[in-house]
């Protein structure tokens, strides 16, 4: 565990320290040689034994912009104003890399390095002189990873966001990142476009520096490290390449050093209520089907009880406020101009949502810092009394075929409705035959085989796909209908995995269903094509319609052939991460990472 800065509070009542944790290294009388052996290596590049030695803090800059991740590259550029804004304040400055996350290059999947970057992180801040730290935080997985290792180490830490890109636009509409290069792909399956379109959308949807435009899992994650406190009020919806970035970049240096004098550790602002107020930010923005699991994960490290129980119990009856794609129309900038985070939480605090006392990295209180915060375009941001969907954070399901999986109800089309909850005895629920695909290749393959056996009503499960059976979890379980029904007008069905989804789709997607197939005794495993399934949105269940003695003859023939089949692993992480991952109902934690608190 870190040791903590051993502070005090002067008679004047400010913050003096009586030894930081770096003095350990560079300052150490009982240890002289070691000293000036690591002093010698650190001077190299020009700072002075007087800087080390001036018993000021020392503050790192974990950086996770580089070259292969464009998301957050343009951290390397604002970590020049950090530096100043720590300097400003009195603090020495470190800056040293995290390991690369980039979402769409990194095979197999970007999910697998989400604990590869918590681990190396924690080493770092643990057996370097660091006496607090600067997350830089933007691409998917490079917020949930830093905020959990900001919560194993416990020094203190805080976020600072790259922000969205600028709005995409092509034939003068929005174009979002992720969200249009789906459409465009059904445009192109049904013909509507050629390939030259489909490529010029694409490139259009992404025009500057920053991680993606849309409420994807970059600007989910970024606004729930802001509702946990953890970021400057108002940081997470900056544009990257807006003038206010680089200027809460300094700031968030100032505030650091602020942060290590008053020793402000994330156990002292990631509690129980921090938690809730994220969970309500998240369902009130349309937040990705990625949160559940990644907040999960941090609540985990930093040990606080909190999971998908209160996703259900706290979450799912927040309404929509913010039209943003994918569940609206607006991006990014629109989302900023109308008062960004800071504007969402204001609303929800007049609804009574927010526990308004939880502390923040400035040392005010959630409720103090948007208690003033106003939304500036009623088309972008609504108030909690006339929202855009009613009860629209996850649906918690459960049921025969597994123990845990979310839904993003906000999302559910009209046509799907239409088609599928049109039951006025059980409104909610509907049933369908599974297609199951054992992982994205299988599903590649055969979704277009004229053999399948597809209709309208079918449901598409997608199994393999889990922490262990694909290491990491893949984001494959936004399945497409084949070809033949797009152009005969169904656009979606219903879906369900064991994986994740990236983007999301007009028809339900029950996603990160645990456990998952290539775990221990699932259930999934047992599923075959042609199975009915009954799906009861108001009830949170999903039933396998099979009888009991048919489930037991094919648990006893799988166990027979070995078990559920997966790919075997390719590198050492897939096969450490395989044998000590949880499922993602608990956040895909590693389970023996969980203790050190
Ligand atoms: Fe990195 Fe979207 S791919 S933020
Ligand atoms: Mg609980």
């Amino acid at each position: 565990q870190a040791t903590e800065p051993a502070v005090t509070e002067s008679a004047a009542g400010e913050y003096v320290p009586l030894r930081w944790r770096s003095q350990e290294w560079f300052d150490n009388p009982s240890e002289p040689d070691s000293t000036i052996l690591i002093l010698e290596r650190y001077l190299n590049y020009g700072l002075t034994r007087e800087e080390l030695q001036s018993g000021k803090p020392i503050i790192g800059i974990a950086q996770s912009g580089s070259d292969l991740t464009p998301c957050n590259r343009h951290h390397i550029e604002l970590a020049k104003r950090v530096r100043e804004g720590i300097r400003d304040a009195g603090g020495i400055c470190f800056e040293f890399p995290v390991h690369p996350i980039q979402e769409t290059g990194r095979r197999p999947t970007a999910a697998l390095d989400r604990n590869l970057q918590y681990l190396g992180l924690v080493e770092t801040l643990h057996g370097y002189p660091i006496d607090a730290v600067v997350l830089t935080t933007g691409c998917d997985k490079t917020t949930p990873a830093q905020l959990m290792a900001a919560a194993t180490v416990n020094v203190p830490a805080i976020v600072l966001s790259g922000g969205p890109m600028l709005n995409g636009w092509y034939r003068g509409e929005r174009v979002g990142t992720g969200t249009i290069a789906w459409q465009a792909r059904d445009d192109y399956a049904a013909g509507r476009i050629d390939k030259d379109e489909y490529w010029a959308i694409v490139k259009q949807s992404s025009p500057s520096a920053g991680h993606c435009n849309t409420m994807g899992t970059a600007s989910t994650m970024n606004a729930v490290a802001e509702a946990l406190g953890m970021s400057l009020p108002g940081c997470s919806a900056i544009p990257a390449p807006y003038q206010e970035r680089p200027s809460i970049a300094y700031q968030t240096g100032r505030q650091i050093v602020e942060m290590a004098y008053a020793d402000r550790k994330p156990s002292d602002v990631m509690t129980r209520e921090a938690f809730l107020n994220a969970i309500r930010v998240c369902s009130a923005i349309g937040g990705s089907s990625n949160a559940p699991w990644h907040l999960t994960a941090i609540a985990k490290h930093m040990g606080v009880d909190v999971g998908l129980d209160e996703w259900q119990e706290y979450g799912h009856e927040v309404p929509l406020l913010l039209d943003m794609q994918p569940a609206g129309r607006f991006l990014g900038e629109e989302f900023f101009r109308a008062g960004g985070v800071p504007a969402i939480v204001r609303e929800l605090m007049d609804a009574g949502l927010i526990e308004e006392d939880a502390l923040t990295v400035n040392g005010r209180s959630i409720g103090e810092n948007c208690r003033h915060a106003r939304t500036t375009d009623r088309e972008v941001i609504r108030p909690v009394a006339e929202p855009l969907v009613e009860q629209a954070g996850f649906r918690v399901m459960t049921g025969t075929l597994f123990d845990n999986a979310v839904l993003k109800t906000s999302v559910i089309g009209e046509e799907f409705r239409a088609r599928y909850l049109s039951d006025p005895q059980d409104p909610e629920a509907f049933e369908g035959s599974a297609v199951v695909f054992d992982g994205p290749e299988d599903y590649h393959r055969r979704i277009d085989d004229p053999e399948l056996e597809i209709d309208e009503h079918s449901i598409l499960v997608m199994r393999g796909t889990g922490p262990i059976g694909y290491p990491g979890a893949a984001e494959v379980v936004n399945m497409h209908p084949p070809a033949r029904l797009i152009r005969a007008g169904i656009e979606s069905l219903p879906c369900l995995g064991d994986g994740r989804q990236s983007g999301t789709s007009a028809s339900p997607s029950i996603l990160n269903c645990s456990p998952e197939a290539a775990a221990p005794a699932a259930p999934l495993a047992l599923l075959r094509t042609g199975d009915r399934l009954r799906v009861d949105v108001g009830k949170g269940r999903v039933d396998l319609l099979v009888d009991a003695a048919e489930l037991e003859d094919r648990r006893a023939a799988l166990e027979a052939a070995g078990g559920y089949r997966f790919p075997p692993s390719q590198t050492p992480w897939q096969e450490i991460s395989r044998s000590m991952t949880l499922q993602l109902g608990d956040g895909m934690v590693l389970e023996p990472a969980v203790k050190y608190q």
